[in-house]
């Protein structure tokens, strides 16, 4: 048995935001989320069980991890061994197509790939819901990346579900990067330091579940701007939560509030852009697919933003062949 497997799996950016857990054990999300998955942003994972190997073994663009890092993929590969009645300790290489530095979050299309990968290594031949579910337990975000377009991840749901296909709306995300360097505290430890210190947490969790119908709403009757306009306050009412915790948890940057003023001015001239922010200080912003160059190039010259991308909706998470894993997992390769 070869006990290999590779995949590819896109990172997804949350329109109705997930921010807090009812079950912290079983990682179960407290408000239901719906997110885009892009697909110019990828992860590519290869699984390989080795019964030479004494223990499990990290590698993220050839460079080997230890601590938590290492822990979350064992964890992950520990669900997969008890499914698949596989023994032995695995490498796993993965390669992001994006630069960390873009500071935009690996977790969910890691954990994503690493999912698919481990569990057709371990030789299981799982539907995406149930490799859905798995990356869940790991990281929630995680698993709405193992489907392509539109993807809710409902509330109580042990595995997301797609809504809608990738070209439901012709958008793109453009996101504006406004600070190096890494994140200063995680989504799951700011998470759960929201809940149980901001007064707002509770606020937060009785509204996000009507942003959320607002957005699927809007998404399966075609509307973009009721869509972007619930998008934008769902991602604004988690981090006025955040704000309101003790101590705060503030994620922006000067250059956050510089480039939401540069699209309210957009706005203003009539452009439909619609921006969102996660546990971090970048903007991505939900626009037209024909505005995307125009607002792009906007954001760019707001002072602080230090880069730029755009990515289009993108497919499910697959397999892979070796080649092709090849190919990606060389650092730098596209
Ligand atoms: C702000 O999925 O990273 O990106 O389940 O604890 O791993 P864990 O949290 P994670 O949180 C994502 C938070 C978010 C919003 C979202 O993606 O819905």
């Amino acid at each position: 048995m070869t006990g290999r497997a590779c995949a590819r799996a896109s990172a997804n950016i949350a329109l109705a935001k997930y921010w807090g857990k009812d079950d912290v054990l079983r990682n179960l999300p407290a408000v239901p989320s719906l997110s885009l998955t892009l697909a110019d942003l990828y992860t590519v994972t290869r699984v390989s069980f080795d019964a030479t190997l004494s223990e499990d073994v990290l590698e993220i663009s050839g460079v080997a991890q230890t601590g938590r890092a290492k822990a979350r993929a064992s964890e992950l590969l520990d669900r997969a061994r008890a499914l698949g009645s596989e023994r032995r300790y695995a490498r796993v290489e993965t390669h992001n197509n994006f630069p960390t530095a873009s500071g935009l979050a690996s977790s969910a299309s890691g954990f994503a790939a690493l999912a698919l990968a481990a569990t057709r290594a371990a030789g299981l031949t799982l539907p995406l819901s149930d490799v859905s579910a798995m990356a869940r337990q790991s990281s929630a975000s995680a698993a709405r990346s193992l489907f392509g377009g539109w993807v809710a991840l409902d509330h109580g749901a042990e595995s997301a579900r797609r809504v809608a296909p990738p070209e439901a709306l012709d958008v793109r995300m453009v996101v504006a990067v406004t600070h190096p360097g890494p994140k200063s505290v995680g989504s799951t430890e700011g998470m759960q330091h929201t809940a149980t210190t901001s007064p707002y947490y509770a606020a937060w969790i009785a509204h996000a579940p009507e942003l959320f119908r607002q957005v699927e709403v809007a998404l399966t009757g075609g509307d973009l701007d009721a869509l972007g306009e619930a998008a934008a306050q769902s991602a604004l009412m988690m981090h006025a939560c955040m704000w309101a915790a003790r101590p705060p948890l503030i994620y922006f940057r000067p250059a956050t509030l510089g480039v939401l003023q540069a699209i309210a001015e957009l706005r203003e001239q009539g452009v439909r852009a619609f921006p969102t922010m996660d546990a971090g200080p970048h903007v991505k912003v939900l626009v037209p697919a024909a505005d995307a160059d125009a607002v792009e190039a906007r954001v760019r010259q707001v002072e602080g933003v230090t880069g730029s991308l755009q990515a289009a909706p993108g497919p499910d998470a697959r397999l892979i062949d070796d080649d092709e894993a090849d190919l990606s997992l060389t650092p730098g390769a596209p």
